[in-house]
């Protein structure tokens, strides 16, 4: 499918994806905000790929070393002839620890909202798995578009990297309401998810010691800047990370460090000295939390791994059908 053909379709259901409203939205409000999921332009998903290899950032290469462990596991369980679905493919580098114990797939469908993220990925894999067919959908992790003649496939979701972890719970549950409902009767959901922990551990994750962090939560405000037309002075706010103990979560703030005034879509949002744009949650709920999240989305655990340390978990669900 072209792309354009893609963004003439209906949109799914789920968060708009219209910058500027929820920028006006989001500082118009009394606790100013800005939804994570604008992080990703081209510059954010290079910072990301850095964090990801930050020594302080644990989550990406605990869970490929558990990934790498139990994916011959759950390739045994998968039927010639499946569908892998990833929702948020990003660069697809686990999906590779998945593809590679996996033997006749019918496709793999990565979805994301980075078109250059798409593209490259698909090349990589047509390299490394030749044969293997490939559908790529532009879109966030609430639009699932699967090719007609895949309709009868059995589905394997996958959702790593603890994304699930930035939404409040209820979002969370509709999300995975959301895989079940796309995946359908039979579907497994293969999702990786962080785990509570002392925050002397979890802090520097999200403020880490080369400021890449800062940088990416920063680029928001330069994303905003370019794409929006917005006046914001980027180097008078800066990154904290704050350990939210009672939501059991990590919140990125971007602080003004100046009582300032901000332009964007003909509106002025101003600023006292200390106040924050929260930009993200991510959360890290307890294990028993977290499957009662899972248990009321439709799904079971039929299967769960972790590392030695207990920091990171692979979860396999089973729809509840
Ligand atoms: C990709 C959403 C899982 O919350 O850990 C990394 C994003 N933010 N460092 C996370 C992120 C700051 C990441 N997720």
């Amino acid at each position: 499918m072209k792309p354009a053909e893609l963004q003439d379709r209906a949109r799914a259901p789920g968060p708009s994806d219209d910058f500027m409203h929820d920028v006006v939205e989001g500082l118009s409000r009394a606790q100013k905000t800005l939804p994570c999921r604008y992080f990703y332009d081209t510059r954010g998903s290079e910072l990301f790929e850095e964090i990801t290899a930050l020594p302080e950032y644990y989550p990406t290469r605990v869970e490929a070393a558990i990934l790498r462990d139990c994916a011959p596991q759950i390739a045994a369980r998968t039927a010639p002839g499946s569908v892998l679905v990833e929702f948020g493919s990003g660069s697809s580098t686990k999906t590779e620890l998945l593809l590679s114990q996996m033997r006749d797939l019918a496709a793999y469908v990565a979805i994301d909202v980075s078109a250059s993220a798409l593209e490259d990925a698909r090349m990589r894999l047509r390299d490394r798995f030749r044969g293997l067919r490939v559908d790529t959908v532009v879109g966030d992790f609430w639009s699932a578009e699967i090719a007609p003649d895949l309709a009868q496939a059995p589905r394997v979701g996958f959702f790593p990297g603890s994304t699930i972890g930035n939404l409040e719970p209820a979002d969370a549950q509709a999300l995975l309401k959301r895989f079940a409902a796309v995946l359908g009767e039979g579907a497994r959901l293969v999702i990786g998810v962080d785990v509570m922990k002392p925050a002397s551990i979890l802090i520097p994750a999200y403020d880490d010691a080369q400021g890449v962090t800062a940088a990416f939560n920063l680029n928001l405000l330069t994303r905003a800047n370019r794409e929006l037309d917005a006046d914001f002075d980027v180097s008078a706010f800066r990154h904290v990370a704050i350990w939210n103990e009672a939501k059991t979560r990590i919140e990125m703030r971007l602080v003004s460090s100046r009582e300032q005034v901000a332009h964007v879509g003909g509106r002025e949002f101003r600023f006292a000295a200390g106040e924050t744009i929260h930009t993200e949650n991510s959360h890290k709920w307890p294990a028993d939390i977290f499957d009662q999240i899972v248990l009321g989305a439709g799904w079971e655990v039929a299967e769960h791994w972790t590392d030695p340390n207990q920091l990171f978990r692979v979860l396999e669900l089973r729809a509840r059908v």
